[in-house]
C-alpha cells in the first residue's frame, strides 16, 4: 500500500504523519458562552473570537502547519436569531475588507468553502476578491468554512460528479471512492491530521465528516475567545502522543 503526503484519501493510501499536523481543522465553539459569563451580548463573544482567529493563524503559521480550516458558520447556524446571523455576516464582511492585506503579508492563501449562493452579493464579491488576491501565497492555506455542512459537501460532490459523468447513473456499481474526491469542496487539501473543538462539547457537528475518518480528535474546555498560541501548543503536544495506525496494528507500526 503506497503512503501519501498529498491530498488523497486515508482509506485508500496511508499518509505519513509528522510531529506537527499538516492540516488542522477547528470548530471554534463557545463565543456565546464566553460573553454570557461576562454579562455581555453574544456578539461581544464573536468579536473576541475573531481576535482568537488571528492568534491561531499566526501560531499555526509559525509552527509550520500547512492547512488550517476554520468552521465559521454552519448550514445550521441560519437557525440563530436574525440579529446574530446579521452580526456574523457583517463581521465577515468587515474582516474581508480590513484583514486581507495583513493575511497576504503573512503568506496566507485564503479560501472559503460552503454553499456561498446564500450570501449577499457584496459578501460574495469580497470573498472572490480575497481569494484572488491571496492565490499566489503558500505559507499557510487558510480555509473558512461558511454555510458549510459535511453532508451538503458529499451531496454536492455526488451531484457534480454525476452531472459530468451521466453514464455513472446507469452503472452506480462503477462509482469508486477515489472518483468522488476531486468534487469535494476540500479537494485541494490533505485530510486533517488534527481536529480541535473548543467550548467543551464533544461532537463533530457535520464538519468535514468525509475527511475526518482518520483524524485525531481533540476536545478542550476553553471557550474559543480564550484560545491562542498556548492552547495550540497543548493540542500539538497531545497530538504527538497519538499513535496513528490507519487500520494497522501497533506491532506493524513498531516492528
Ligand atoms: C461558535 O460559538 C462560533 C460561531 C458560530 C461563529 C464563529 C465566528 C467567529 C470565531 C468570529 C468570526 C470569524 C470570521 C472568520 C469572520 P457559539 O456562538 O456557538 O458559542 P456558544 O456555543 O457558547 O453559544
Amino acid at each position: 500500500m503506497p503512503s501519501s503526503t498529498t491530498p488523497g484519501s486515508s482509506t485508500l493510501t496511508i499518509p505519513t504523519p509528522g510531529d506537527i499536523p499538516r492540516h488542522v481543522a477547528i470548530i471554534m465553539d463557545g463565543n456565546g458562552r464566553w460573553a454570557t459569563k461576562r454579562y455581555l451580548p453574544r456578539t461581544a463573544g464573536h468579536i473576541r473570537g475573531l481576535q482568537a482567529v488571528r492568534r491561531v493563524v499566526e501560531a499555526c503559521g509559525k509552527r509550520g502547519v500547512e492547512y488550517l480550516t476554520l468552521f465559521a458558520f454552519s448550514s445550521e447556524n441560519w437557525r440563530r436569531p436574525p440579529e446574530e446571523v446579521n452580526f456574523l455576516m457583517r463581521l465577515f464582511v468587515q474582516t474581508l475588507e480590513k484583514q486581507v492585506d495583513k493575511l497576504s503579508e503573512q503568506g496566507v492563501r485564503l479560501r472559503v468553502v460552503g454553499d456561498l449562493s446564500a450570501f449577499e452579493p457584496h459578501l460574495r464579491e469580497l470573498i472572490d476578491d480575497a481569494v484572488a488576491r491571496t492565490r499566489h501565497n503558500s505559507a499557510l492555506h487558510l480555509t473558512i468554512a461558511a454555510n458549510y455542512g459535511g453532508r451538503w459537501d458529499i451531496l454536492q460532490a455526488l451531484r457534480t460528479m454525476l452531472a459530468k459523468h451521466p453514464e455513472l447513473s446507469q452503472h452506480p456499481e462503477n462509482i469508486e471512492e477515489a472518483m468522488l474526491l476531486p468534487y469535494l469542496a476540500m479537494a485541494f487539501a490533505p485530510e486533517p491530521d488534527l481536529f480541535i473543538r473548543t467550548g467543551g462539547e464533544q461532537r463533530i457537528s457535520n464538519f468535514m465528516i468525509w475527511q475526518l475518518a482518520y483524524t485525531e480528535l481533540y476536545f478542550c474546555e476553553d471557550f474559543w475567545p480564550d484560545f491562542g498560541a498556548r492552547q495550540i501548543e497543548a493540542a500539538f503536544e497531545w497530538y504527538r502522543t497519538r499513535e496513528r495506525r490507519f487500520g494497522r496494528t501497533s506491532a506493524q507500526l513498531n516492528g
